[in-house]
C-alpha cells in the first residue's frame, strides 16, 4: 500500500514545552485518519508542520513523494487544508474568498468561476455566495471553509477539528461529505477529539499525549488491545448450568442478566469456541451471542490518564 504522508522523528518545542516529541508514522492512500488527543497535546501543531504552517525542529516529512522541507511549495499544490481557525476572510463574500482560493492555486479565472460555482452549489451556499462571510453561521463558514479546501481538487485533505462548535445537523453534514470525498479516493488526514466522530469515520486513528504518540490503529483493534477484559453476552434455549460455565477456558467472571450469562474473559476467541462446543454436547440451541466491547472513549481515557493541560 502506497503511503501518501510519512513522518519520522518529528519535533517541535516551544521554549520549555515539547509539543511534539519525536513522532513517527504514516497515512495510507485512501485512508481517512484520525489524529487524537487531549487538548493541548500537539495535534494542531503536528497539523502545522505537516501542512508547511511551521517548520519542525527536528524530522522529516514526506507528502505524496514530496520532502516537506525541500519543495514545500509543490506539496502544498497537491493537498487542502482545514485549519483550526477559519481561514476565510470575513470582508469578502464566499463567492470572492472562492475565487482568493482559486488564484493562489494558480487556477485559471475561468476554471475558478466554474470550480467556485459547484463547491457553491455542492455546500449548499448557492444563495450565500454575494453575502460577506462574517454574516454567516458557524456552520455556513466551517462549509465554505472545506469548500475553498477543494477548489484545487487535492487528492489529500487536512482538517484540525472541522466539526468543533457545530450543531448536530451541520456536523452530520461535514461528515457525509467527508465520506463521500474519501470514497472518490481523497485521503483525509483529520484531527479531533471527538470519539464518535474518530470511531464512525476513520480507518485507523493515532492518539497523542503530551506530545507522544501513544497508540496507532484501526478503532476496533485498539479497543480489543487495550487490555480491558471483554464480554460475552449469550442466551441458550434451556438452561446452561453455572458451574459448567465456570470450568470454561479464559473464562474470569460469570453473571447472569434476565435470560442472558454475561461472561467476562480474557481471550474472546477461546471461550467462545469453548462456548458453543459446550451448547453443543449439551444440546443447547444458542439464541444469541454477543460481544460488548469497550467504546473508543474507553479506550482514549486509559491511554491519555484523562488528563488534559
Ligand atoms: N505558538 C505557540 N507558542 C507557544 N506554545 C505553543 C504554541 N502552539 C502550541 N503551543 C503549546 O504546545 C502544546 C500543544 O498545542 P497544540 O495546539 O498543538 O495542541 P492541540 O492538541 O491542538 O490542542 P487543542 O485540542 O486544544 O486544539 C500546548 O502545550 C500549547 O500550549
Ligand atoms: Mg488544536
Amino acid at each position: 500500500m502506497t503511503n501518501v504522508i510519512t513522518v519520522s522523528d518529528l519535533t517541535k518545542t516551544y521554549g520549555q514545552v515539547t509539543a511534539v516529541n519525536h513522532i513517527s508514522f504514516s497515512v495510507r492512500k485512501g485512508e481517512i485518519f484520525g489524529f487524537l488527543g487531549p487538548n493541548g497535546a500537539g495535534k494542531t501543531t503536528t497539523s502545522r508542520m505537516l501542512t508547511g504552517v511551521i517548520e519542525p525542529d527536528t524530522g522529516r516529512i514526506v507528502i505524496l513523494g514530496h520532502n516537506m522541507m525541500q519543495s514545500p511549495v509543490t506539496a502544498k499544490q497537491l493537498f487542502g487544508v482545514v485549519p483550526e481557525t477559519s481561514n476565510a476572510y470575513p470582508d469578502l463574500t464566499a463567492w470572492q474568498n472562492l475565487m482568493f482560493m482559486g488564484e493562489l492555486y494558480g487556477l485559471s479565472h475561468n476554471t475558478a468561476t466554474e470550480k467556485s460555482k459547484n463547491l457553491l452549489s455542492v455546500f449548499g451556499l448557492s444563495k450565500h455566495a454575494e453575502k460577506k462571510v462574517k454574516s454567516f453561521s458557524k456552520g455556513m463558514k466551517q462549509r465554505l471553509v472545506l469548500a475553498m479546501a477543494l477548489i484545487h481538487e487535492p487528492q489529500l485533505l487536512f482538517l484540525d477539528e472541522p466539526t468543533s462548535g457545530l450543531d448536530v445537523a451541520s456536523t452530520q453534514t461535514i461528515l457525509s461529505m467527508l465520506r463521500e470525498m474519501n470514497n472518490r479516493g481523497v485521503t483525509i488526514f483529520l484531527t479531533t477529539h471527538n470519539m464518535d466522530e474518530a470511531n464512525s469515520l476513520c480507518h485507523r486513528v493515532g492518539i497523542i499525549k503530551s506530545g507522544d504518540l501513544i497508540a496507532i490503529d484501526s478503532p476496533e483493534k485498539l479497543k480489543d488491545t487495550i487490555g480491558q477484559m471483554h464480554q460475552i453476552e449469550i442466551s441458550v434455549d434451556g438452561i446452561l448450568s453455572e458451574e459448567k460455565l465456570v470450568h470454561l477456558p479464559g473464562i474470569i467472571r460469570v453473571t447472569r442478566k434476565a435470560d442472558k450469562w454475561i461472561i467476562s474473559a480474557d481471550n474472546q476467541d477461546i471461550t467462545i469456541r469453548s462456548l458453543v462446543s459446550l451448547c453443543e454436547r449439551e444440546n443447547l440451541p444458542i439464541v444469541s451471542i454477543n460481544t460488548v466491547k469497550p467504546t473508543l472513549d474507553q479506550v482514549f481515557l486509559q491511554l491519555t490518564g484523562g488528563v488534559s493541560s
